[in-house]
């Protein structure tokens, strides 16, 4: 598999063609980024110096060795448990700085991102403070890097509907500025239809609407995300070619699907790399796009799975022009932006020498 440089991009790689792929500079738009997914080791331990707050890990190492995952309920438990040190908006704004530094580095210039007010609140950290330091750090990064970001706040479909409809009214009475809403962690055994009422209500509220569906549950989580929700992407969606009809309408319908490839390998969805579905889903036409999901975890940002992905199944700059230009069209961009990011994405598949 493609070798990861953690902090200096640009990571090239050369298609069959022999085209040497700048993938770093490739303007890109990331849809499915937890941003508490985002908490690298060394700032849990700066923060928790900060915070006052024991760990209970011995040294960066210790931790660094809990990071292999058997799925995705054992990853979320130790996601939840390093959120403890996220105590105040400074802490909150400090981490979204961070992620939007790293993305632009890699390419991203527009980031639709995740957060979970139900995993703050259950901590008595209140939902201002998460918000305030959220916006703060997304005013901060654009300022600095030029991306602009977005707000999406995700509830757990471990917890009640009840509880995500209250969530949702305390975020409005906050006046967060969100976006739209999702739906993540565990989801065997959480089907959507817990959550039509939430789903129903952001609807008349005006806000868009994503979940996660098909990461670890079958193909009818999607459809269920689908019927019911009223899902405009679907994050994850990979176990949809479990069923040919599900795949046909996704393409067409033009849903798009925030695929996310090394969270797939590293949450033993996919065996290997080699084994992932996103060729199978490209050439039957379904609109995906790459994602990270929670980079600090999985082991790369959004050009590192790019990379990857090129490396793995031999993708052109074309093709990844391609991706890229999906993952503009998915995102709840404006059409003039929209344009614009796609001319600089023709702009760099020009530059790309043979
Ligand atoms: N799946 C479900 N819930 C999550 C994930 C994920 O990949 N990342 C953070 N919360
Ligand atoms: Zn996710």
């Amino acid at each position: 598999m493609y070798r990861q440089t953690r902090e200096q991009p640009p990571i090239s790689v050369r298609d069959p063609g022999g085209t040497m792929t700048d993938i770093a500079a490739l303007p890109k738009v990331e849809l499915h980024v937890h941003i508490e997914g985002t908490l690298e080791p060394g700032l849990i331990f700066e923060l928790a110096a900060r915070n006052s707050l024991d760990l209970p890990y011995t040294s960066l190492a210790d931790l660094r060795a809990r990071y292999a995952f058997d799925d995705l309920q054992s990853f979320l438990d130790l996601y939840y448990a390093n959120m403890a040190v996220l105590r105040t908006a400074a802490d909150f704004a400090e981490l979204m700085l961070a992620y939007l530094r790293r993305a632009a580095a890699g390419g991203v210039r527009h980031a639709e991102i995740f957060f979970d007010p139900q995993a703050h609140l259950s901590r008595g950290v209140s939902l201002t403070e998460v918000v305030a330091g959220l916006a703060e750090g997304c005013r901060l990064g654009d300022a600095e890097t030029g991306t602009t970001s977005a707000l999406i706040a995700c509830f757990l479909r471990d917890r009640s509907g009840e509880e995500a409809l209250d969530v949702l009214a305390q975020l409005v009475a906050a006046k967060a500025p969100i976006i739209g809403i999702g739906l993540d962690s565990t989801e065997v055994g959480n089907p959507a239809s817990k959550f039509t009422a939430v789903y129903a209500r952001a609807k008349e509220l005006g806000l868009h609407r994503v979940a996660h569906a098909g990461e670890e549950g079958g193909p009818e989580y999607v459809s269920d995300a689908l019927d019911l929700l009223g899902v405009e992407r679907v994050d994850h969606g990979v176990r949809s070619v479990q069923d040919p009809v599900l795949v046909r309408r996704l393409a067409t319908e033009r849903i798009p699907l925030t695929v996310c490839p090394f969270s797939n390998v590293r949450l033993k969805g996919v065996s290997s790399l080699a084994d992932h579905a996103l060729p199978q889903l490209i050439a039957a036409g379904v609109m995906t796009t790459i994602n990270s999901d929670d980079p600090a975890y999985f082991g790369g940002y959004a050009e590192d799975n790019y990379a990857a992905v090129a490396a793995q199944f031999a993708f052109s700059a074309a093709g990844l022009a391609q991706l890229a230009r999906n993952s503009v069209e998915a995102s709840f961009l404006p059409p003039d932006r929209k344009a614009a990011l796609d001319r600089d994405i023709g702009t760099w598949l020009r530059l790309q020498s043979p």
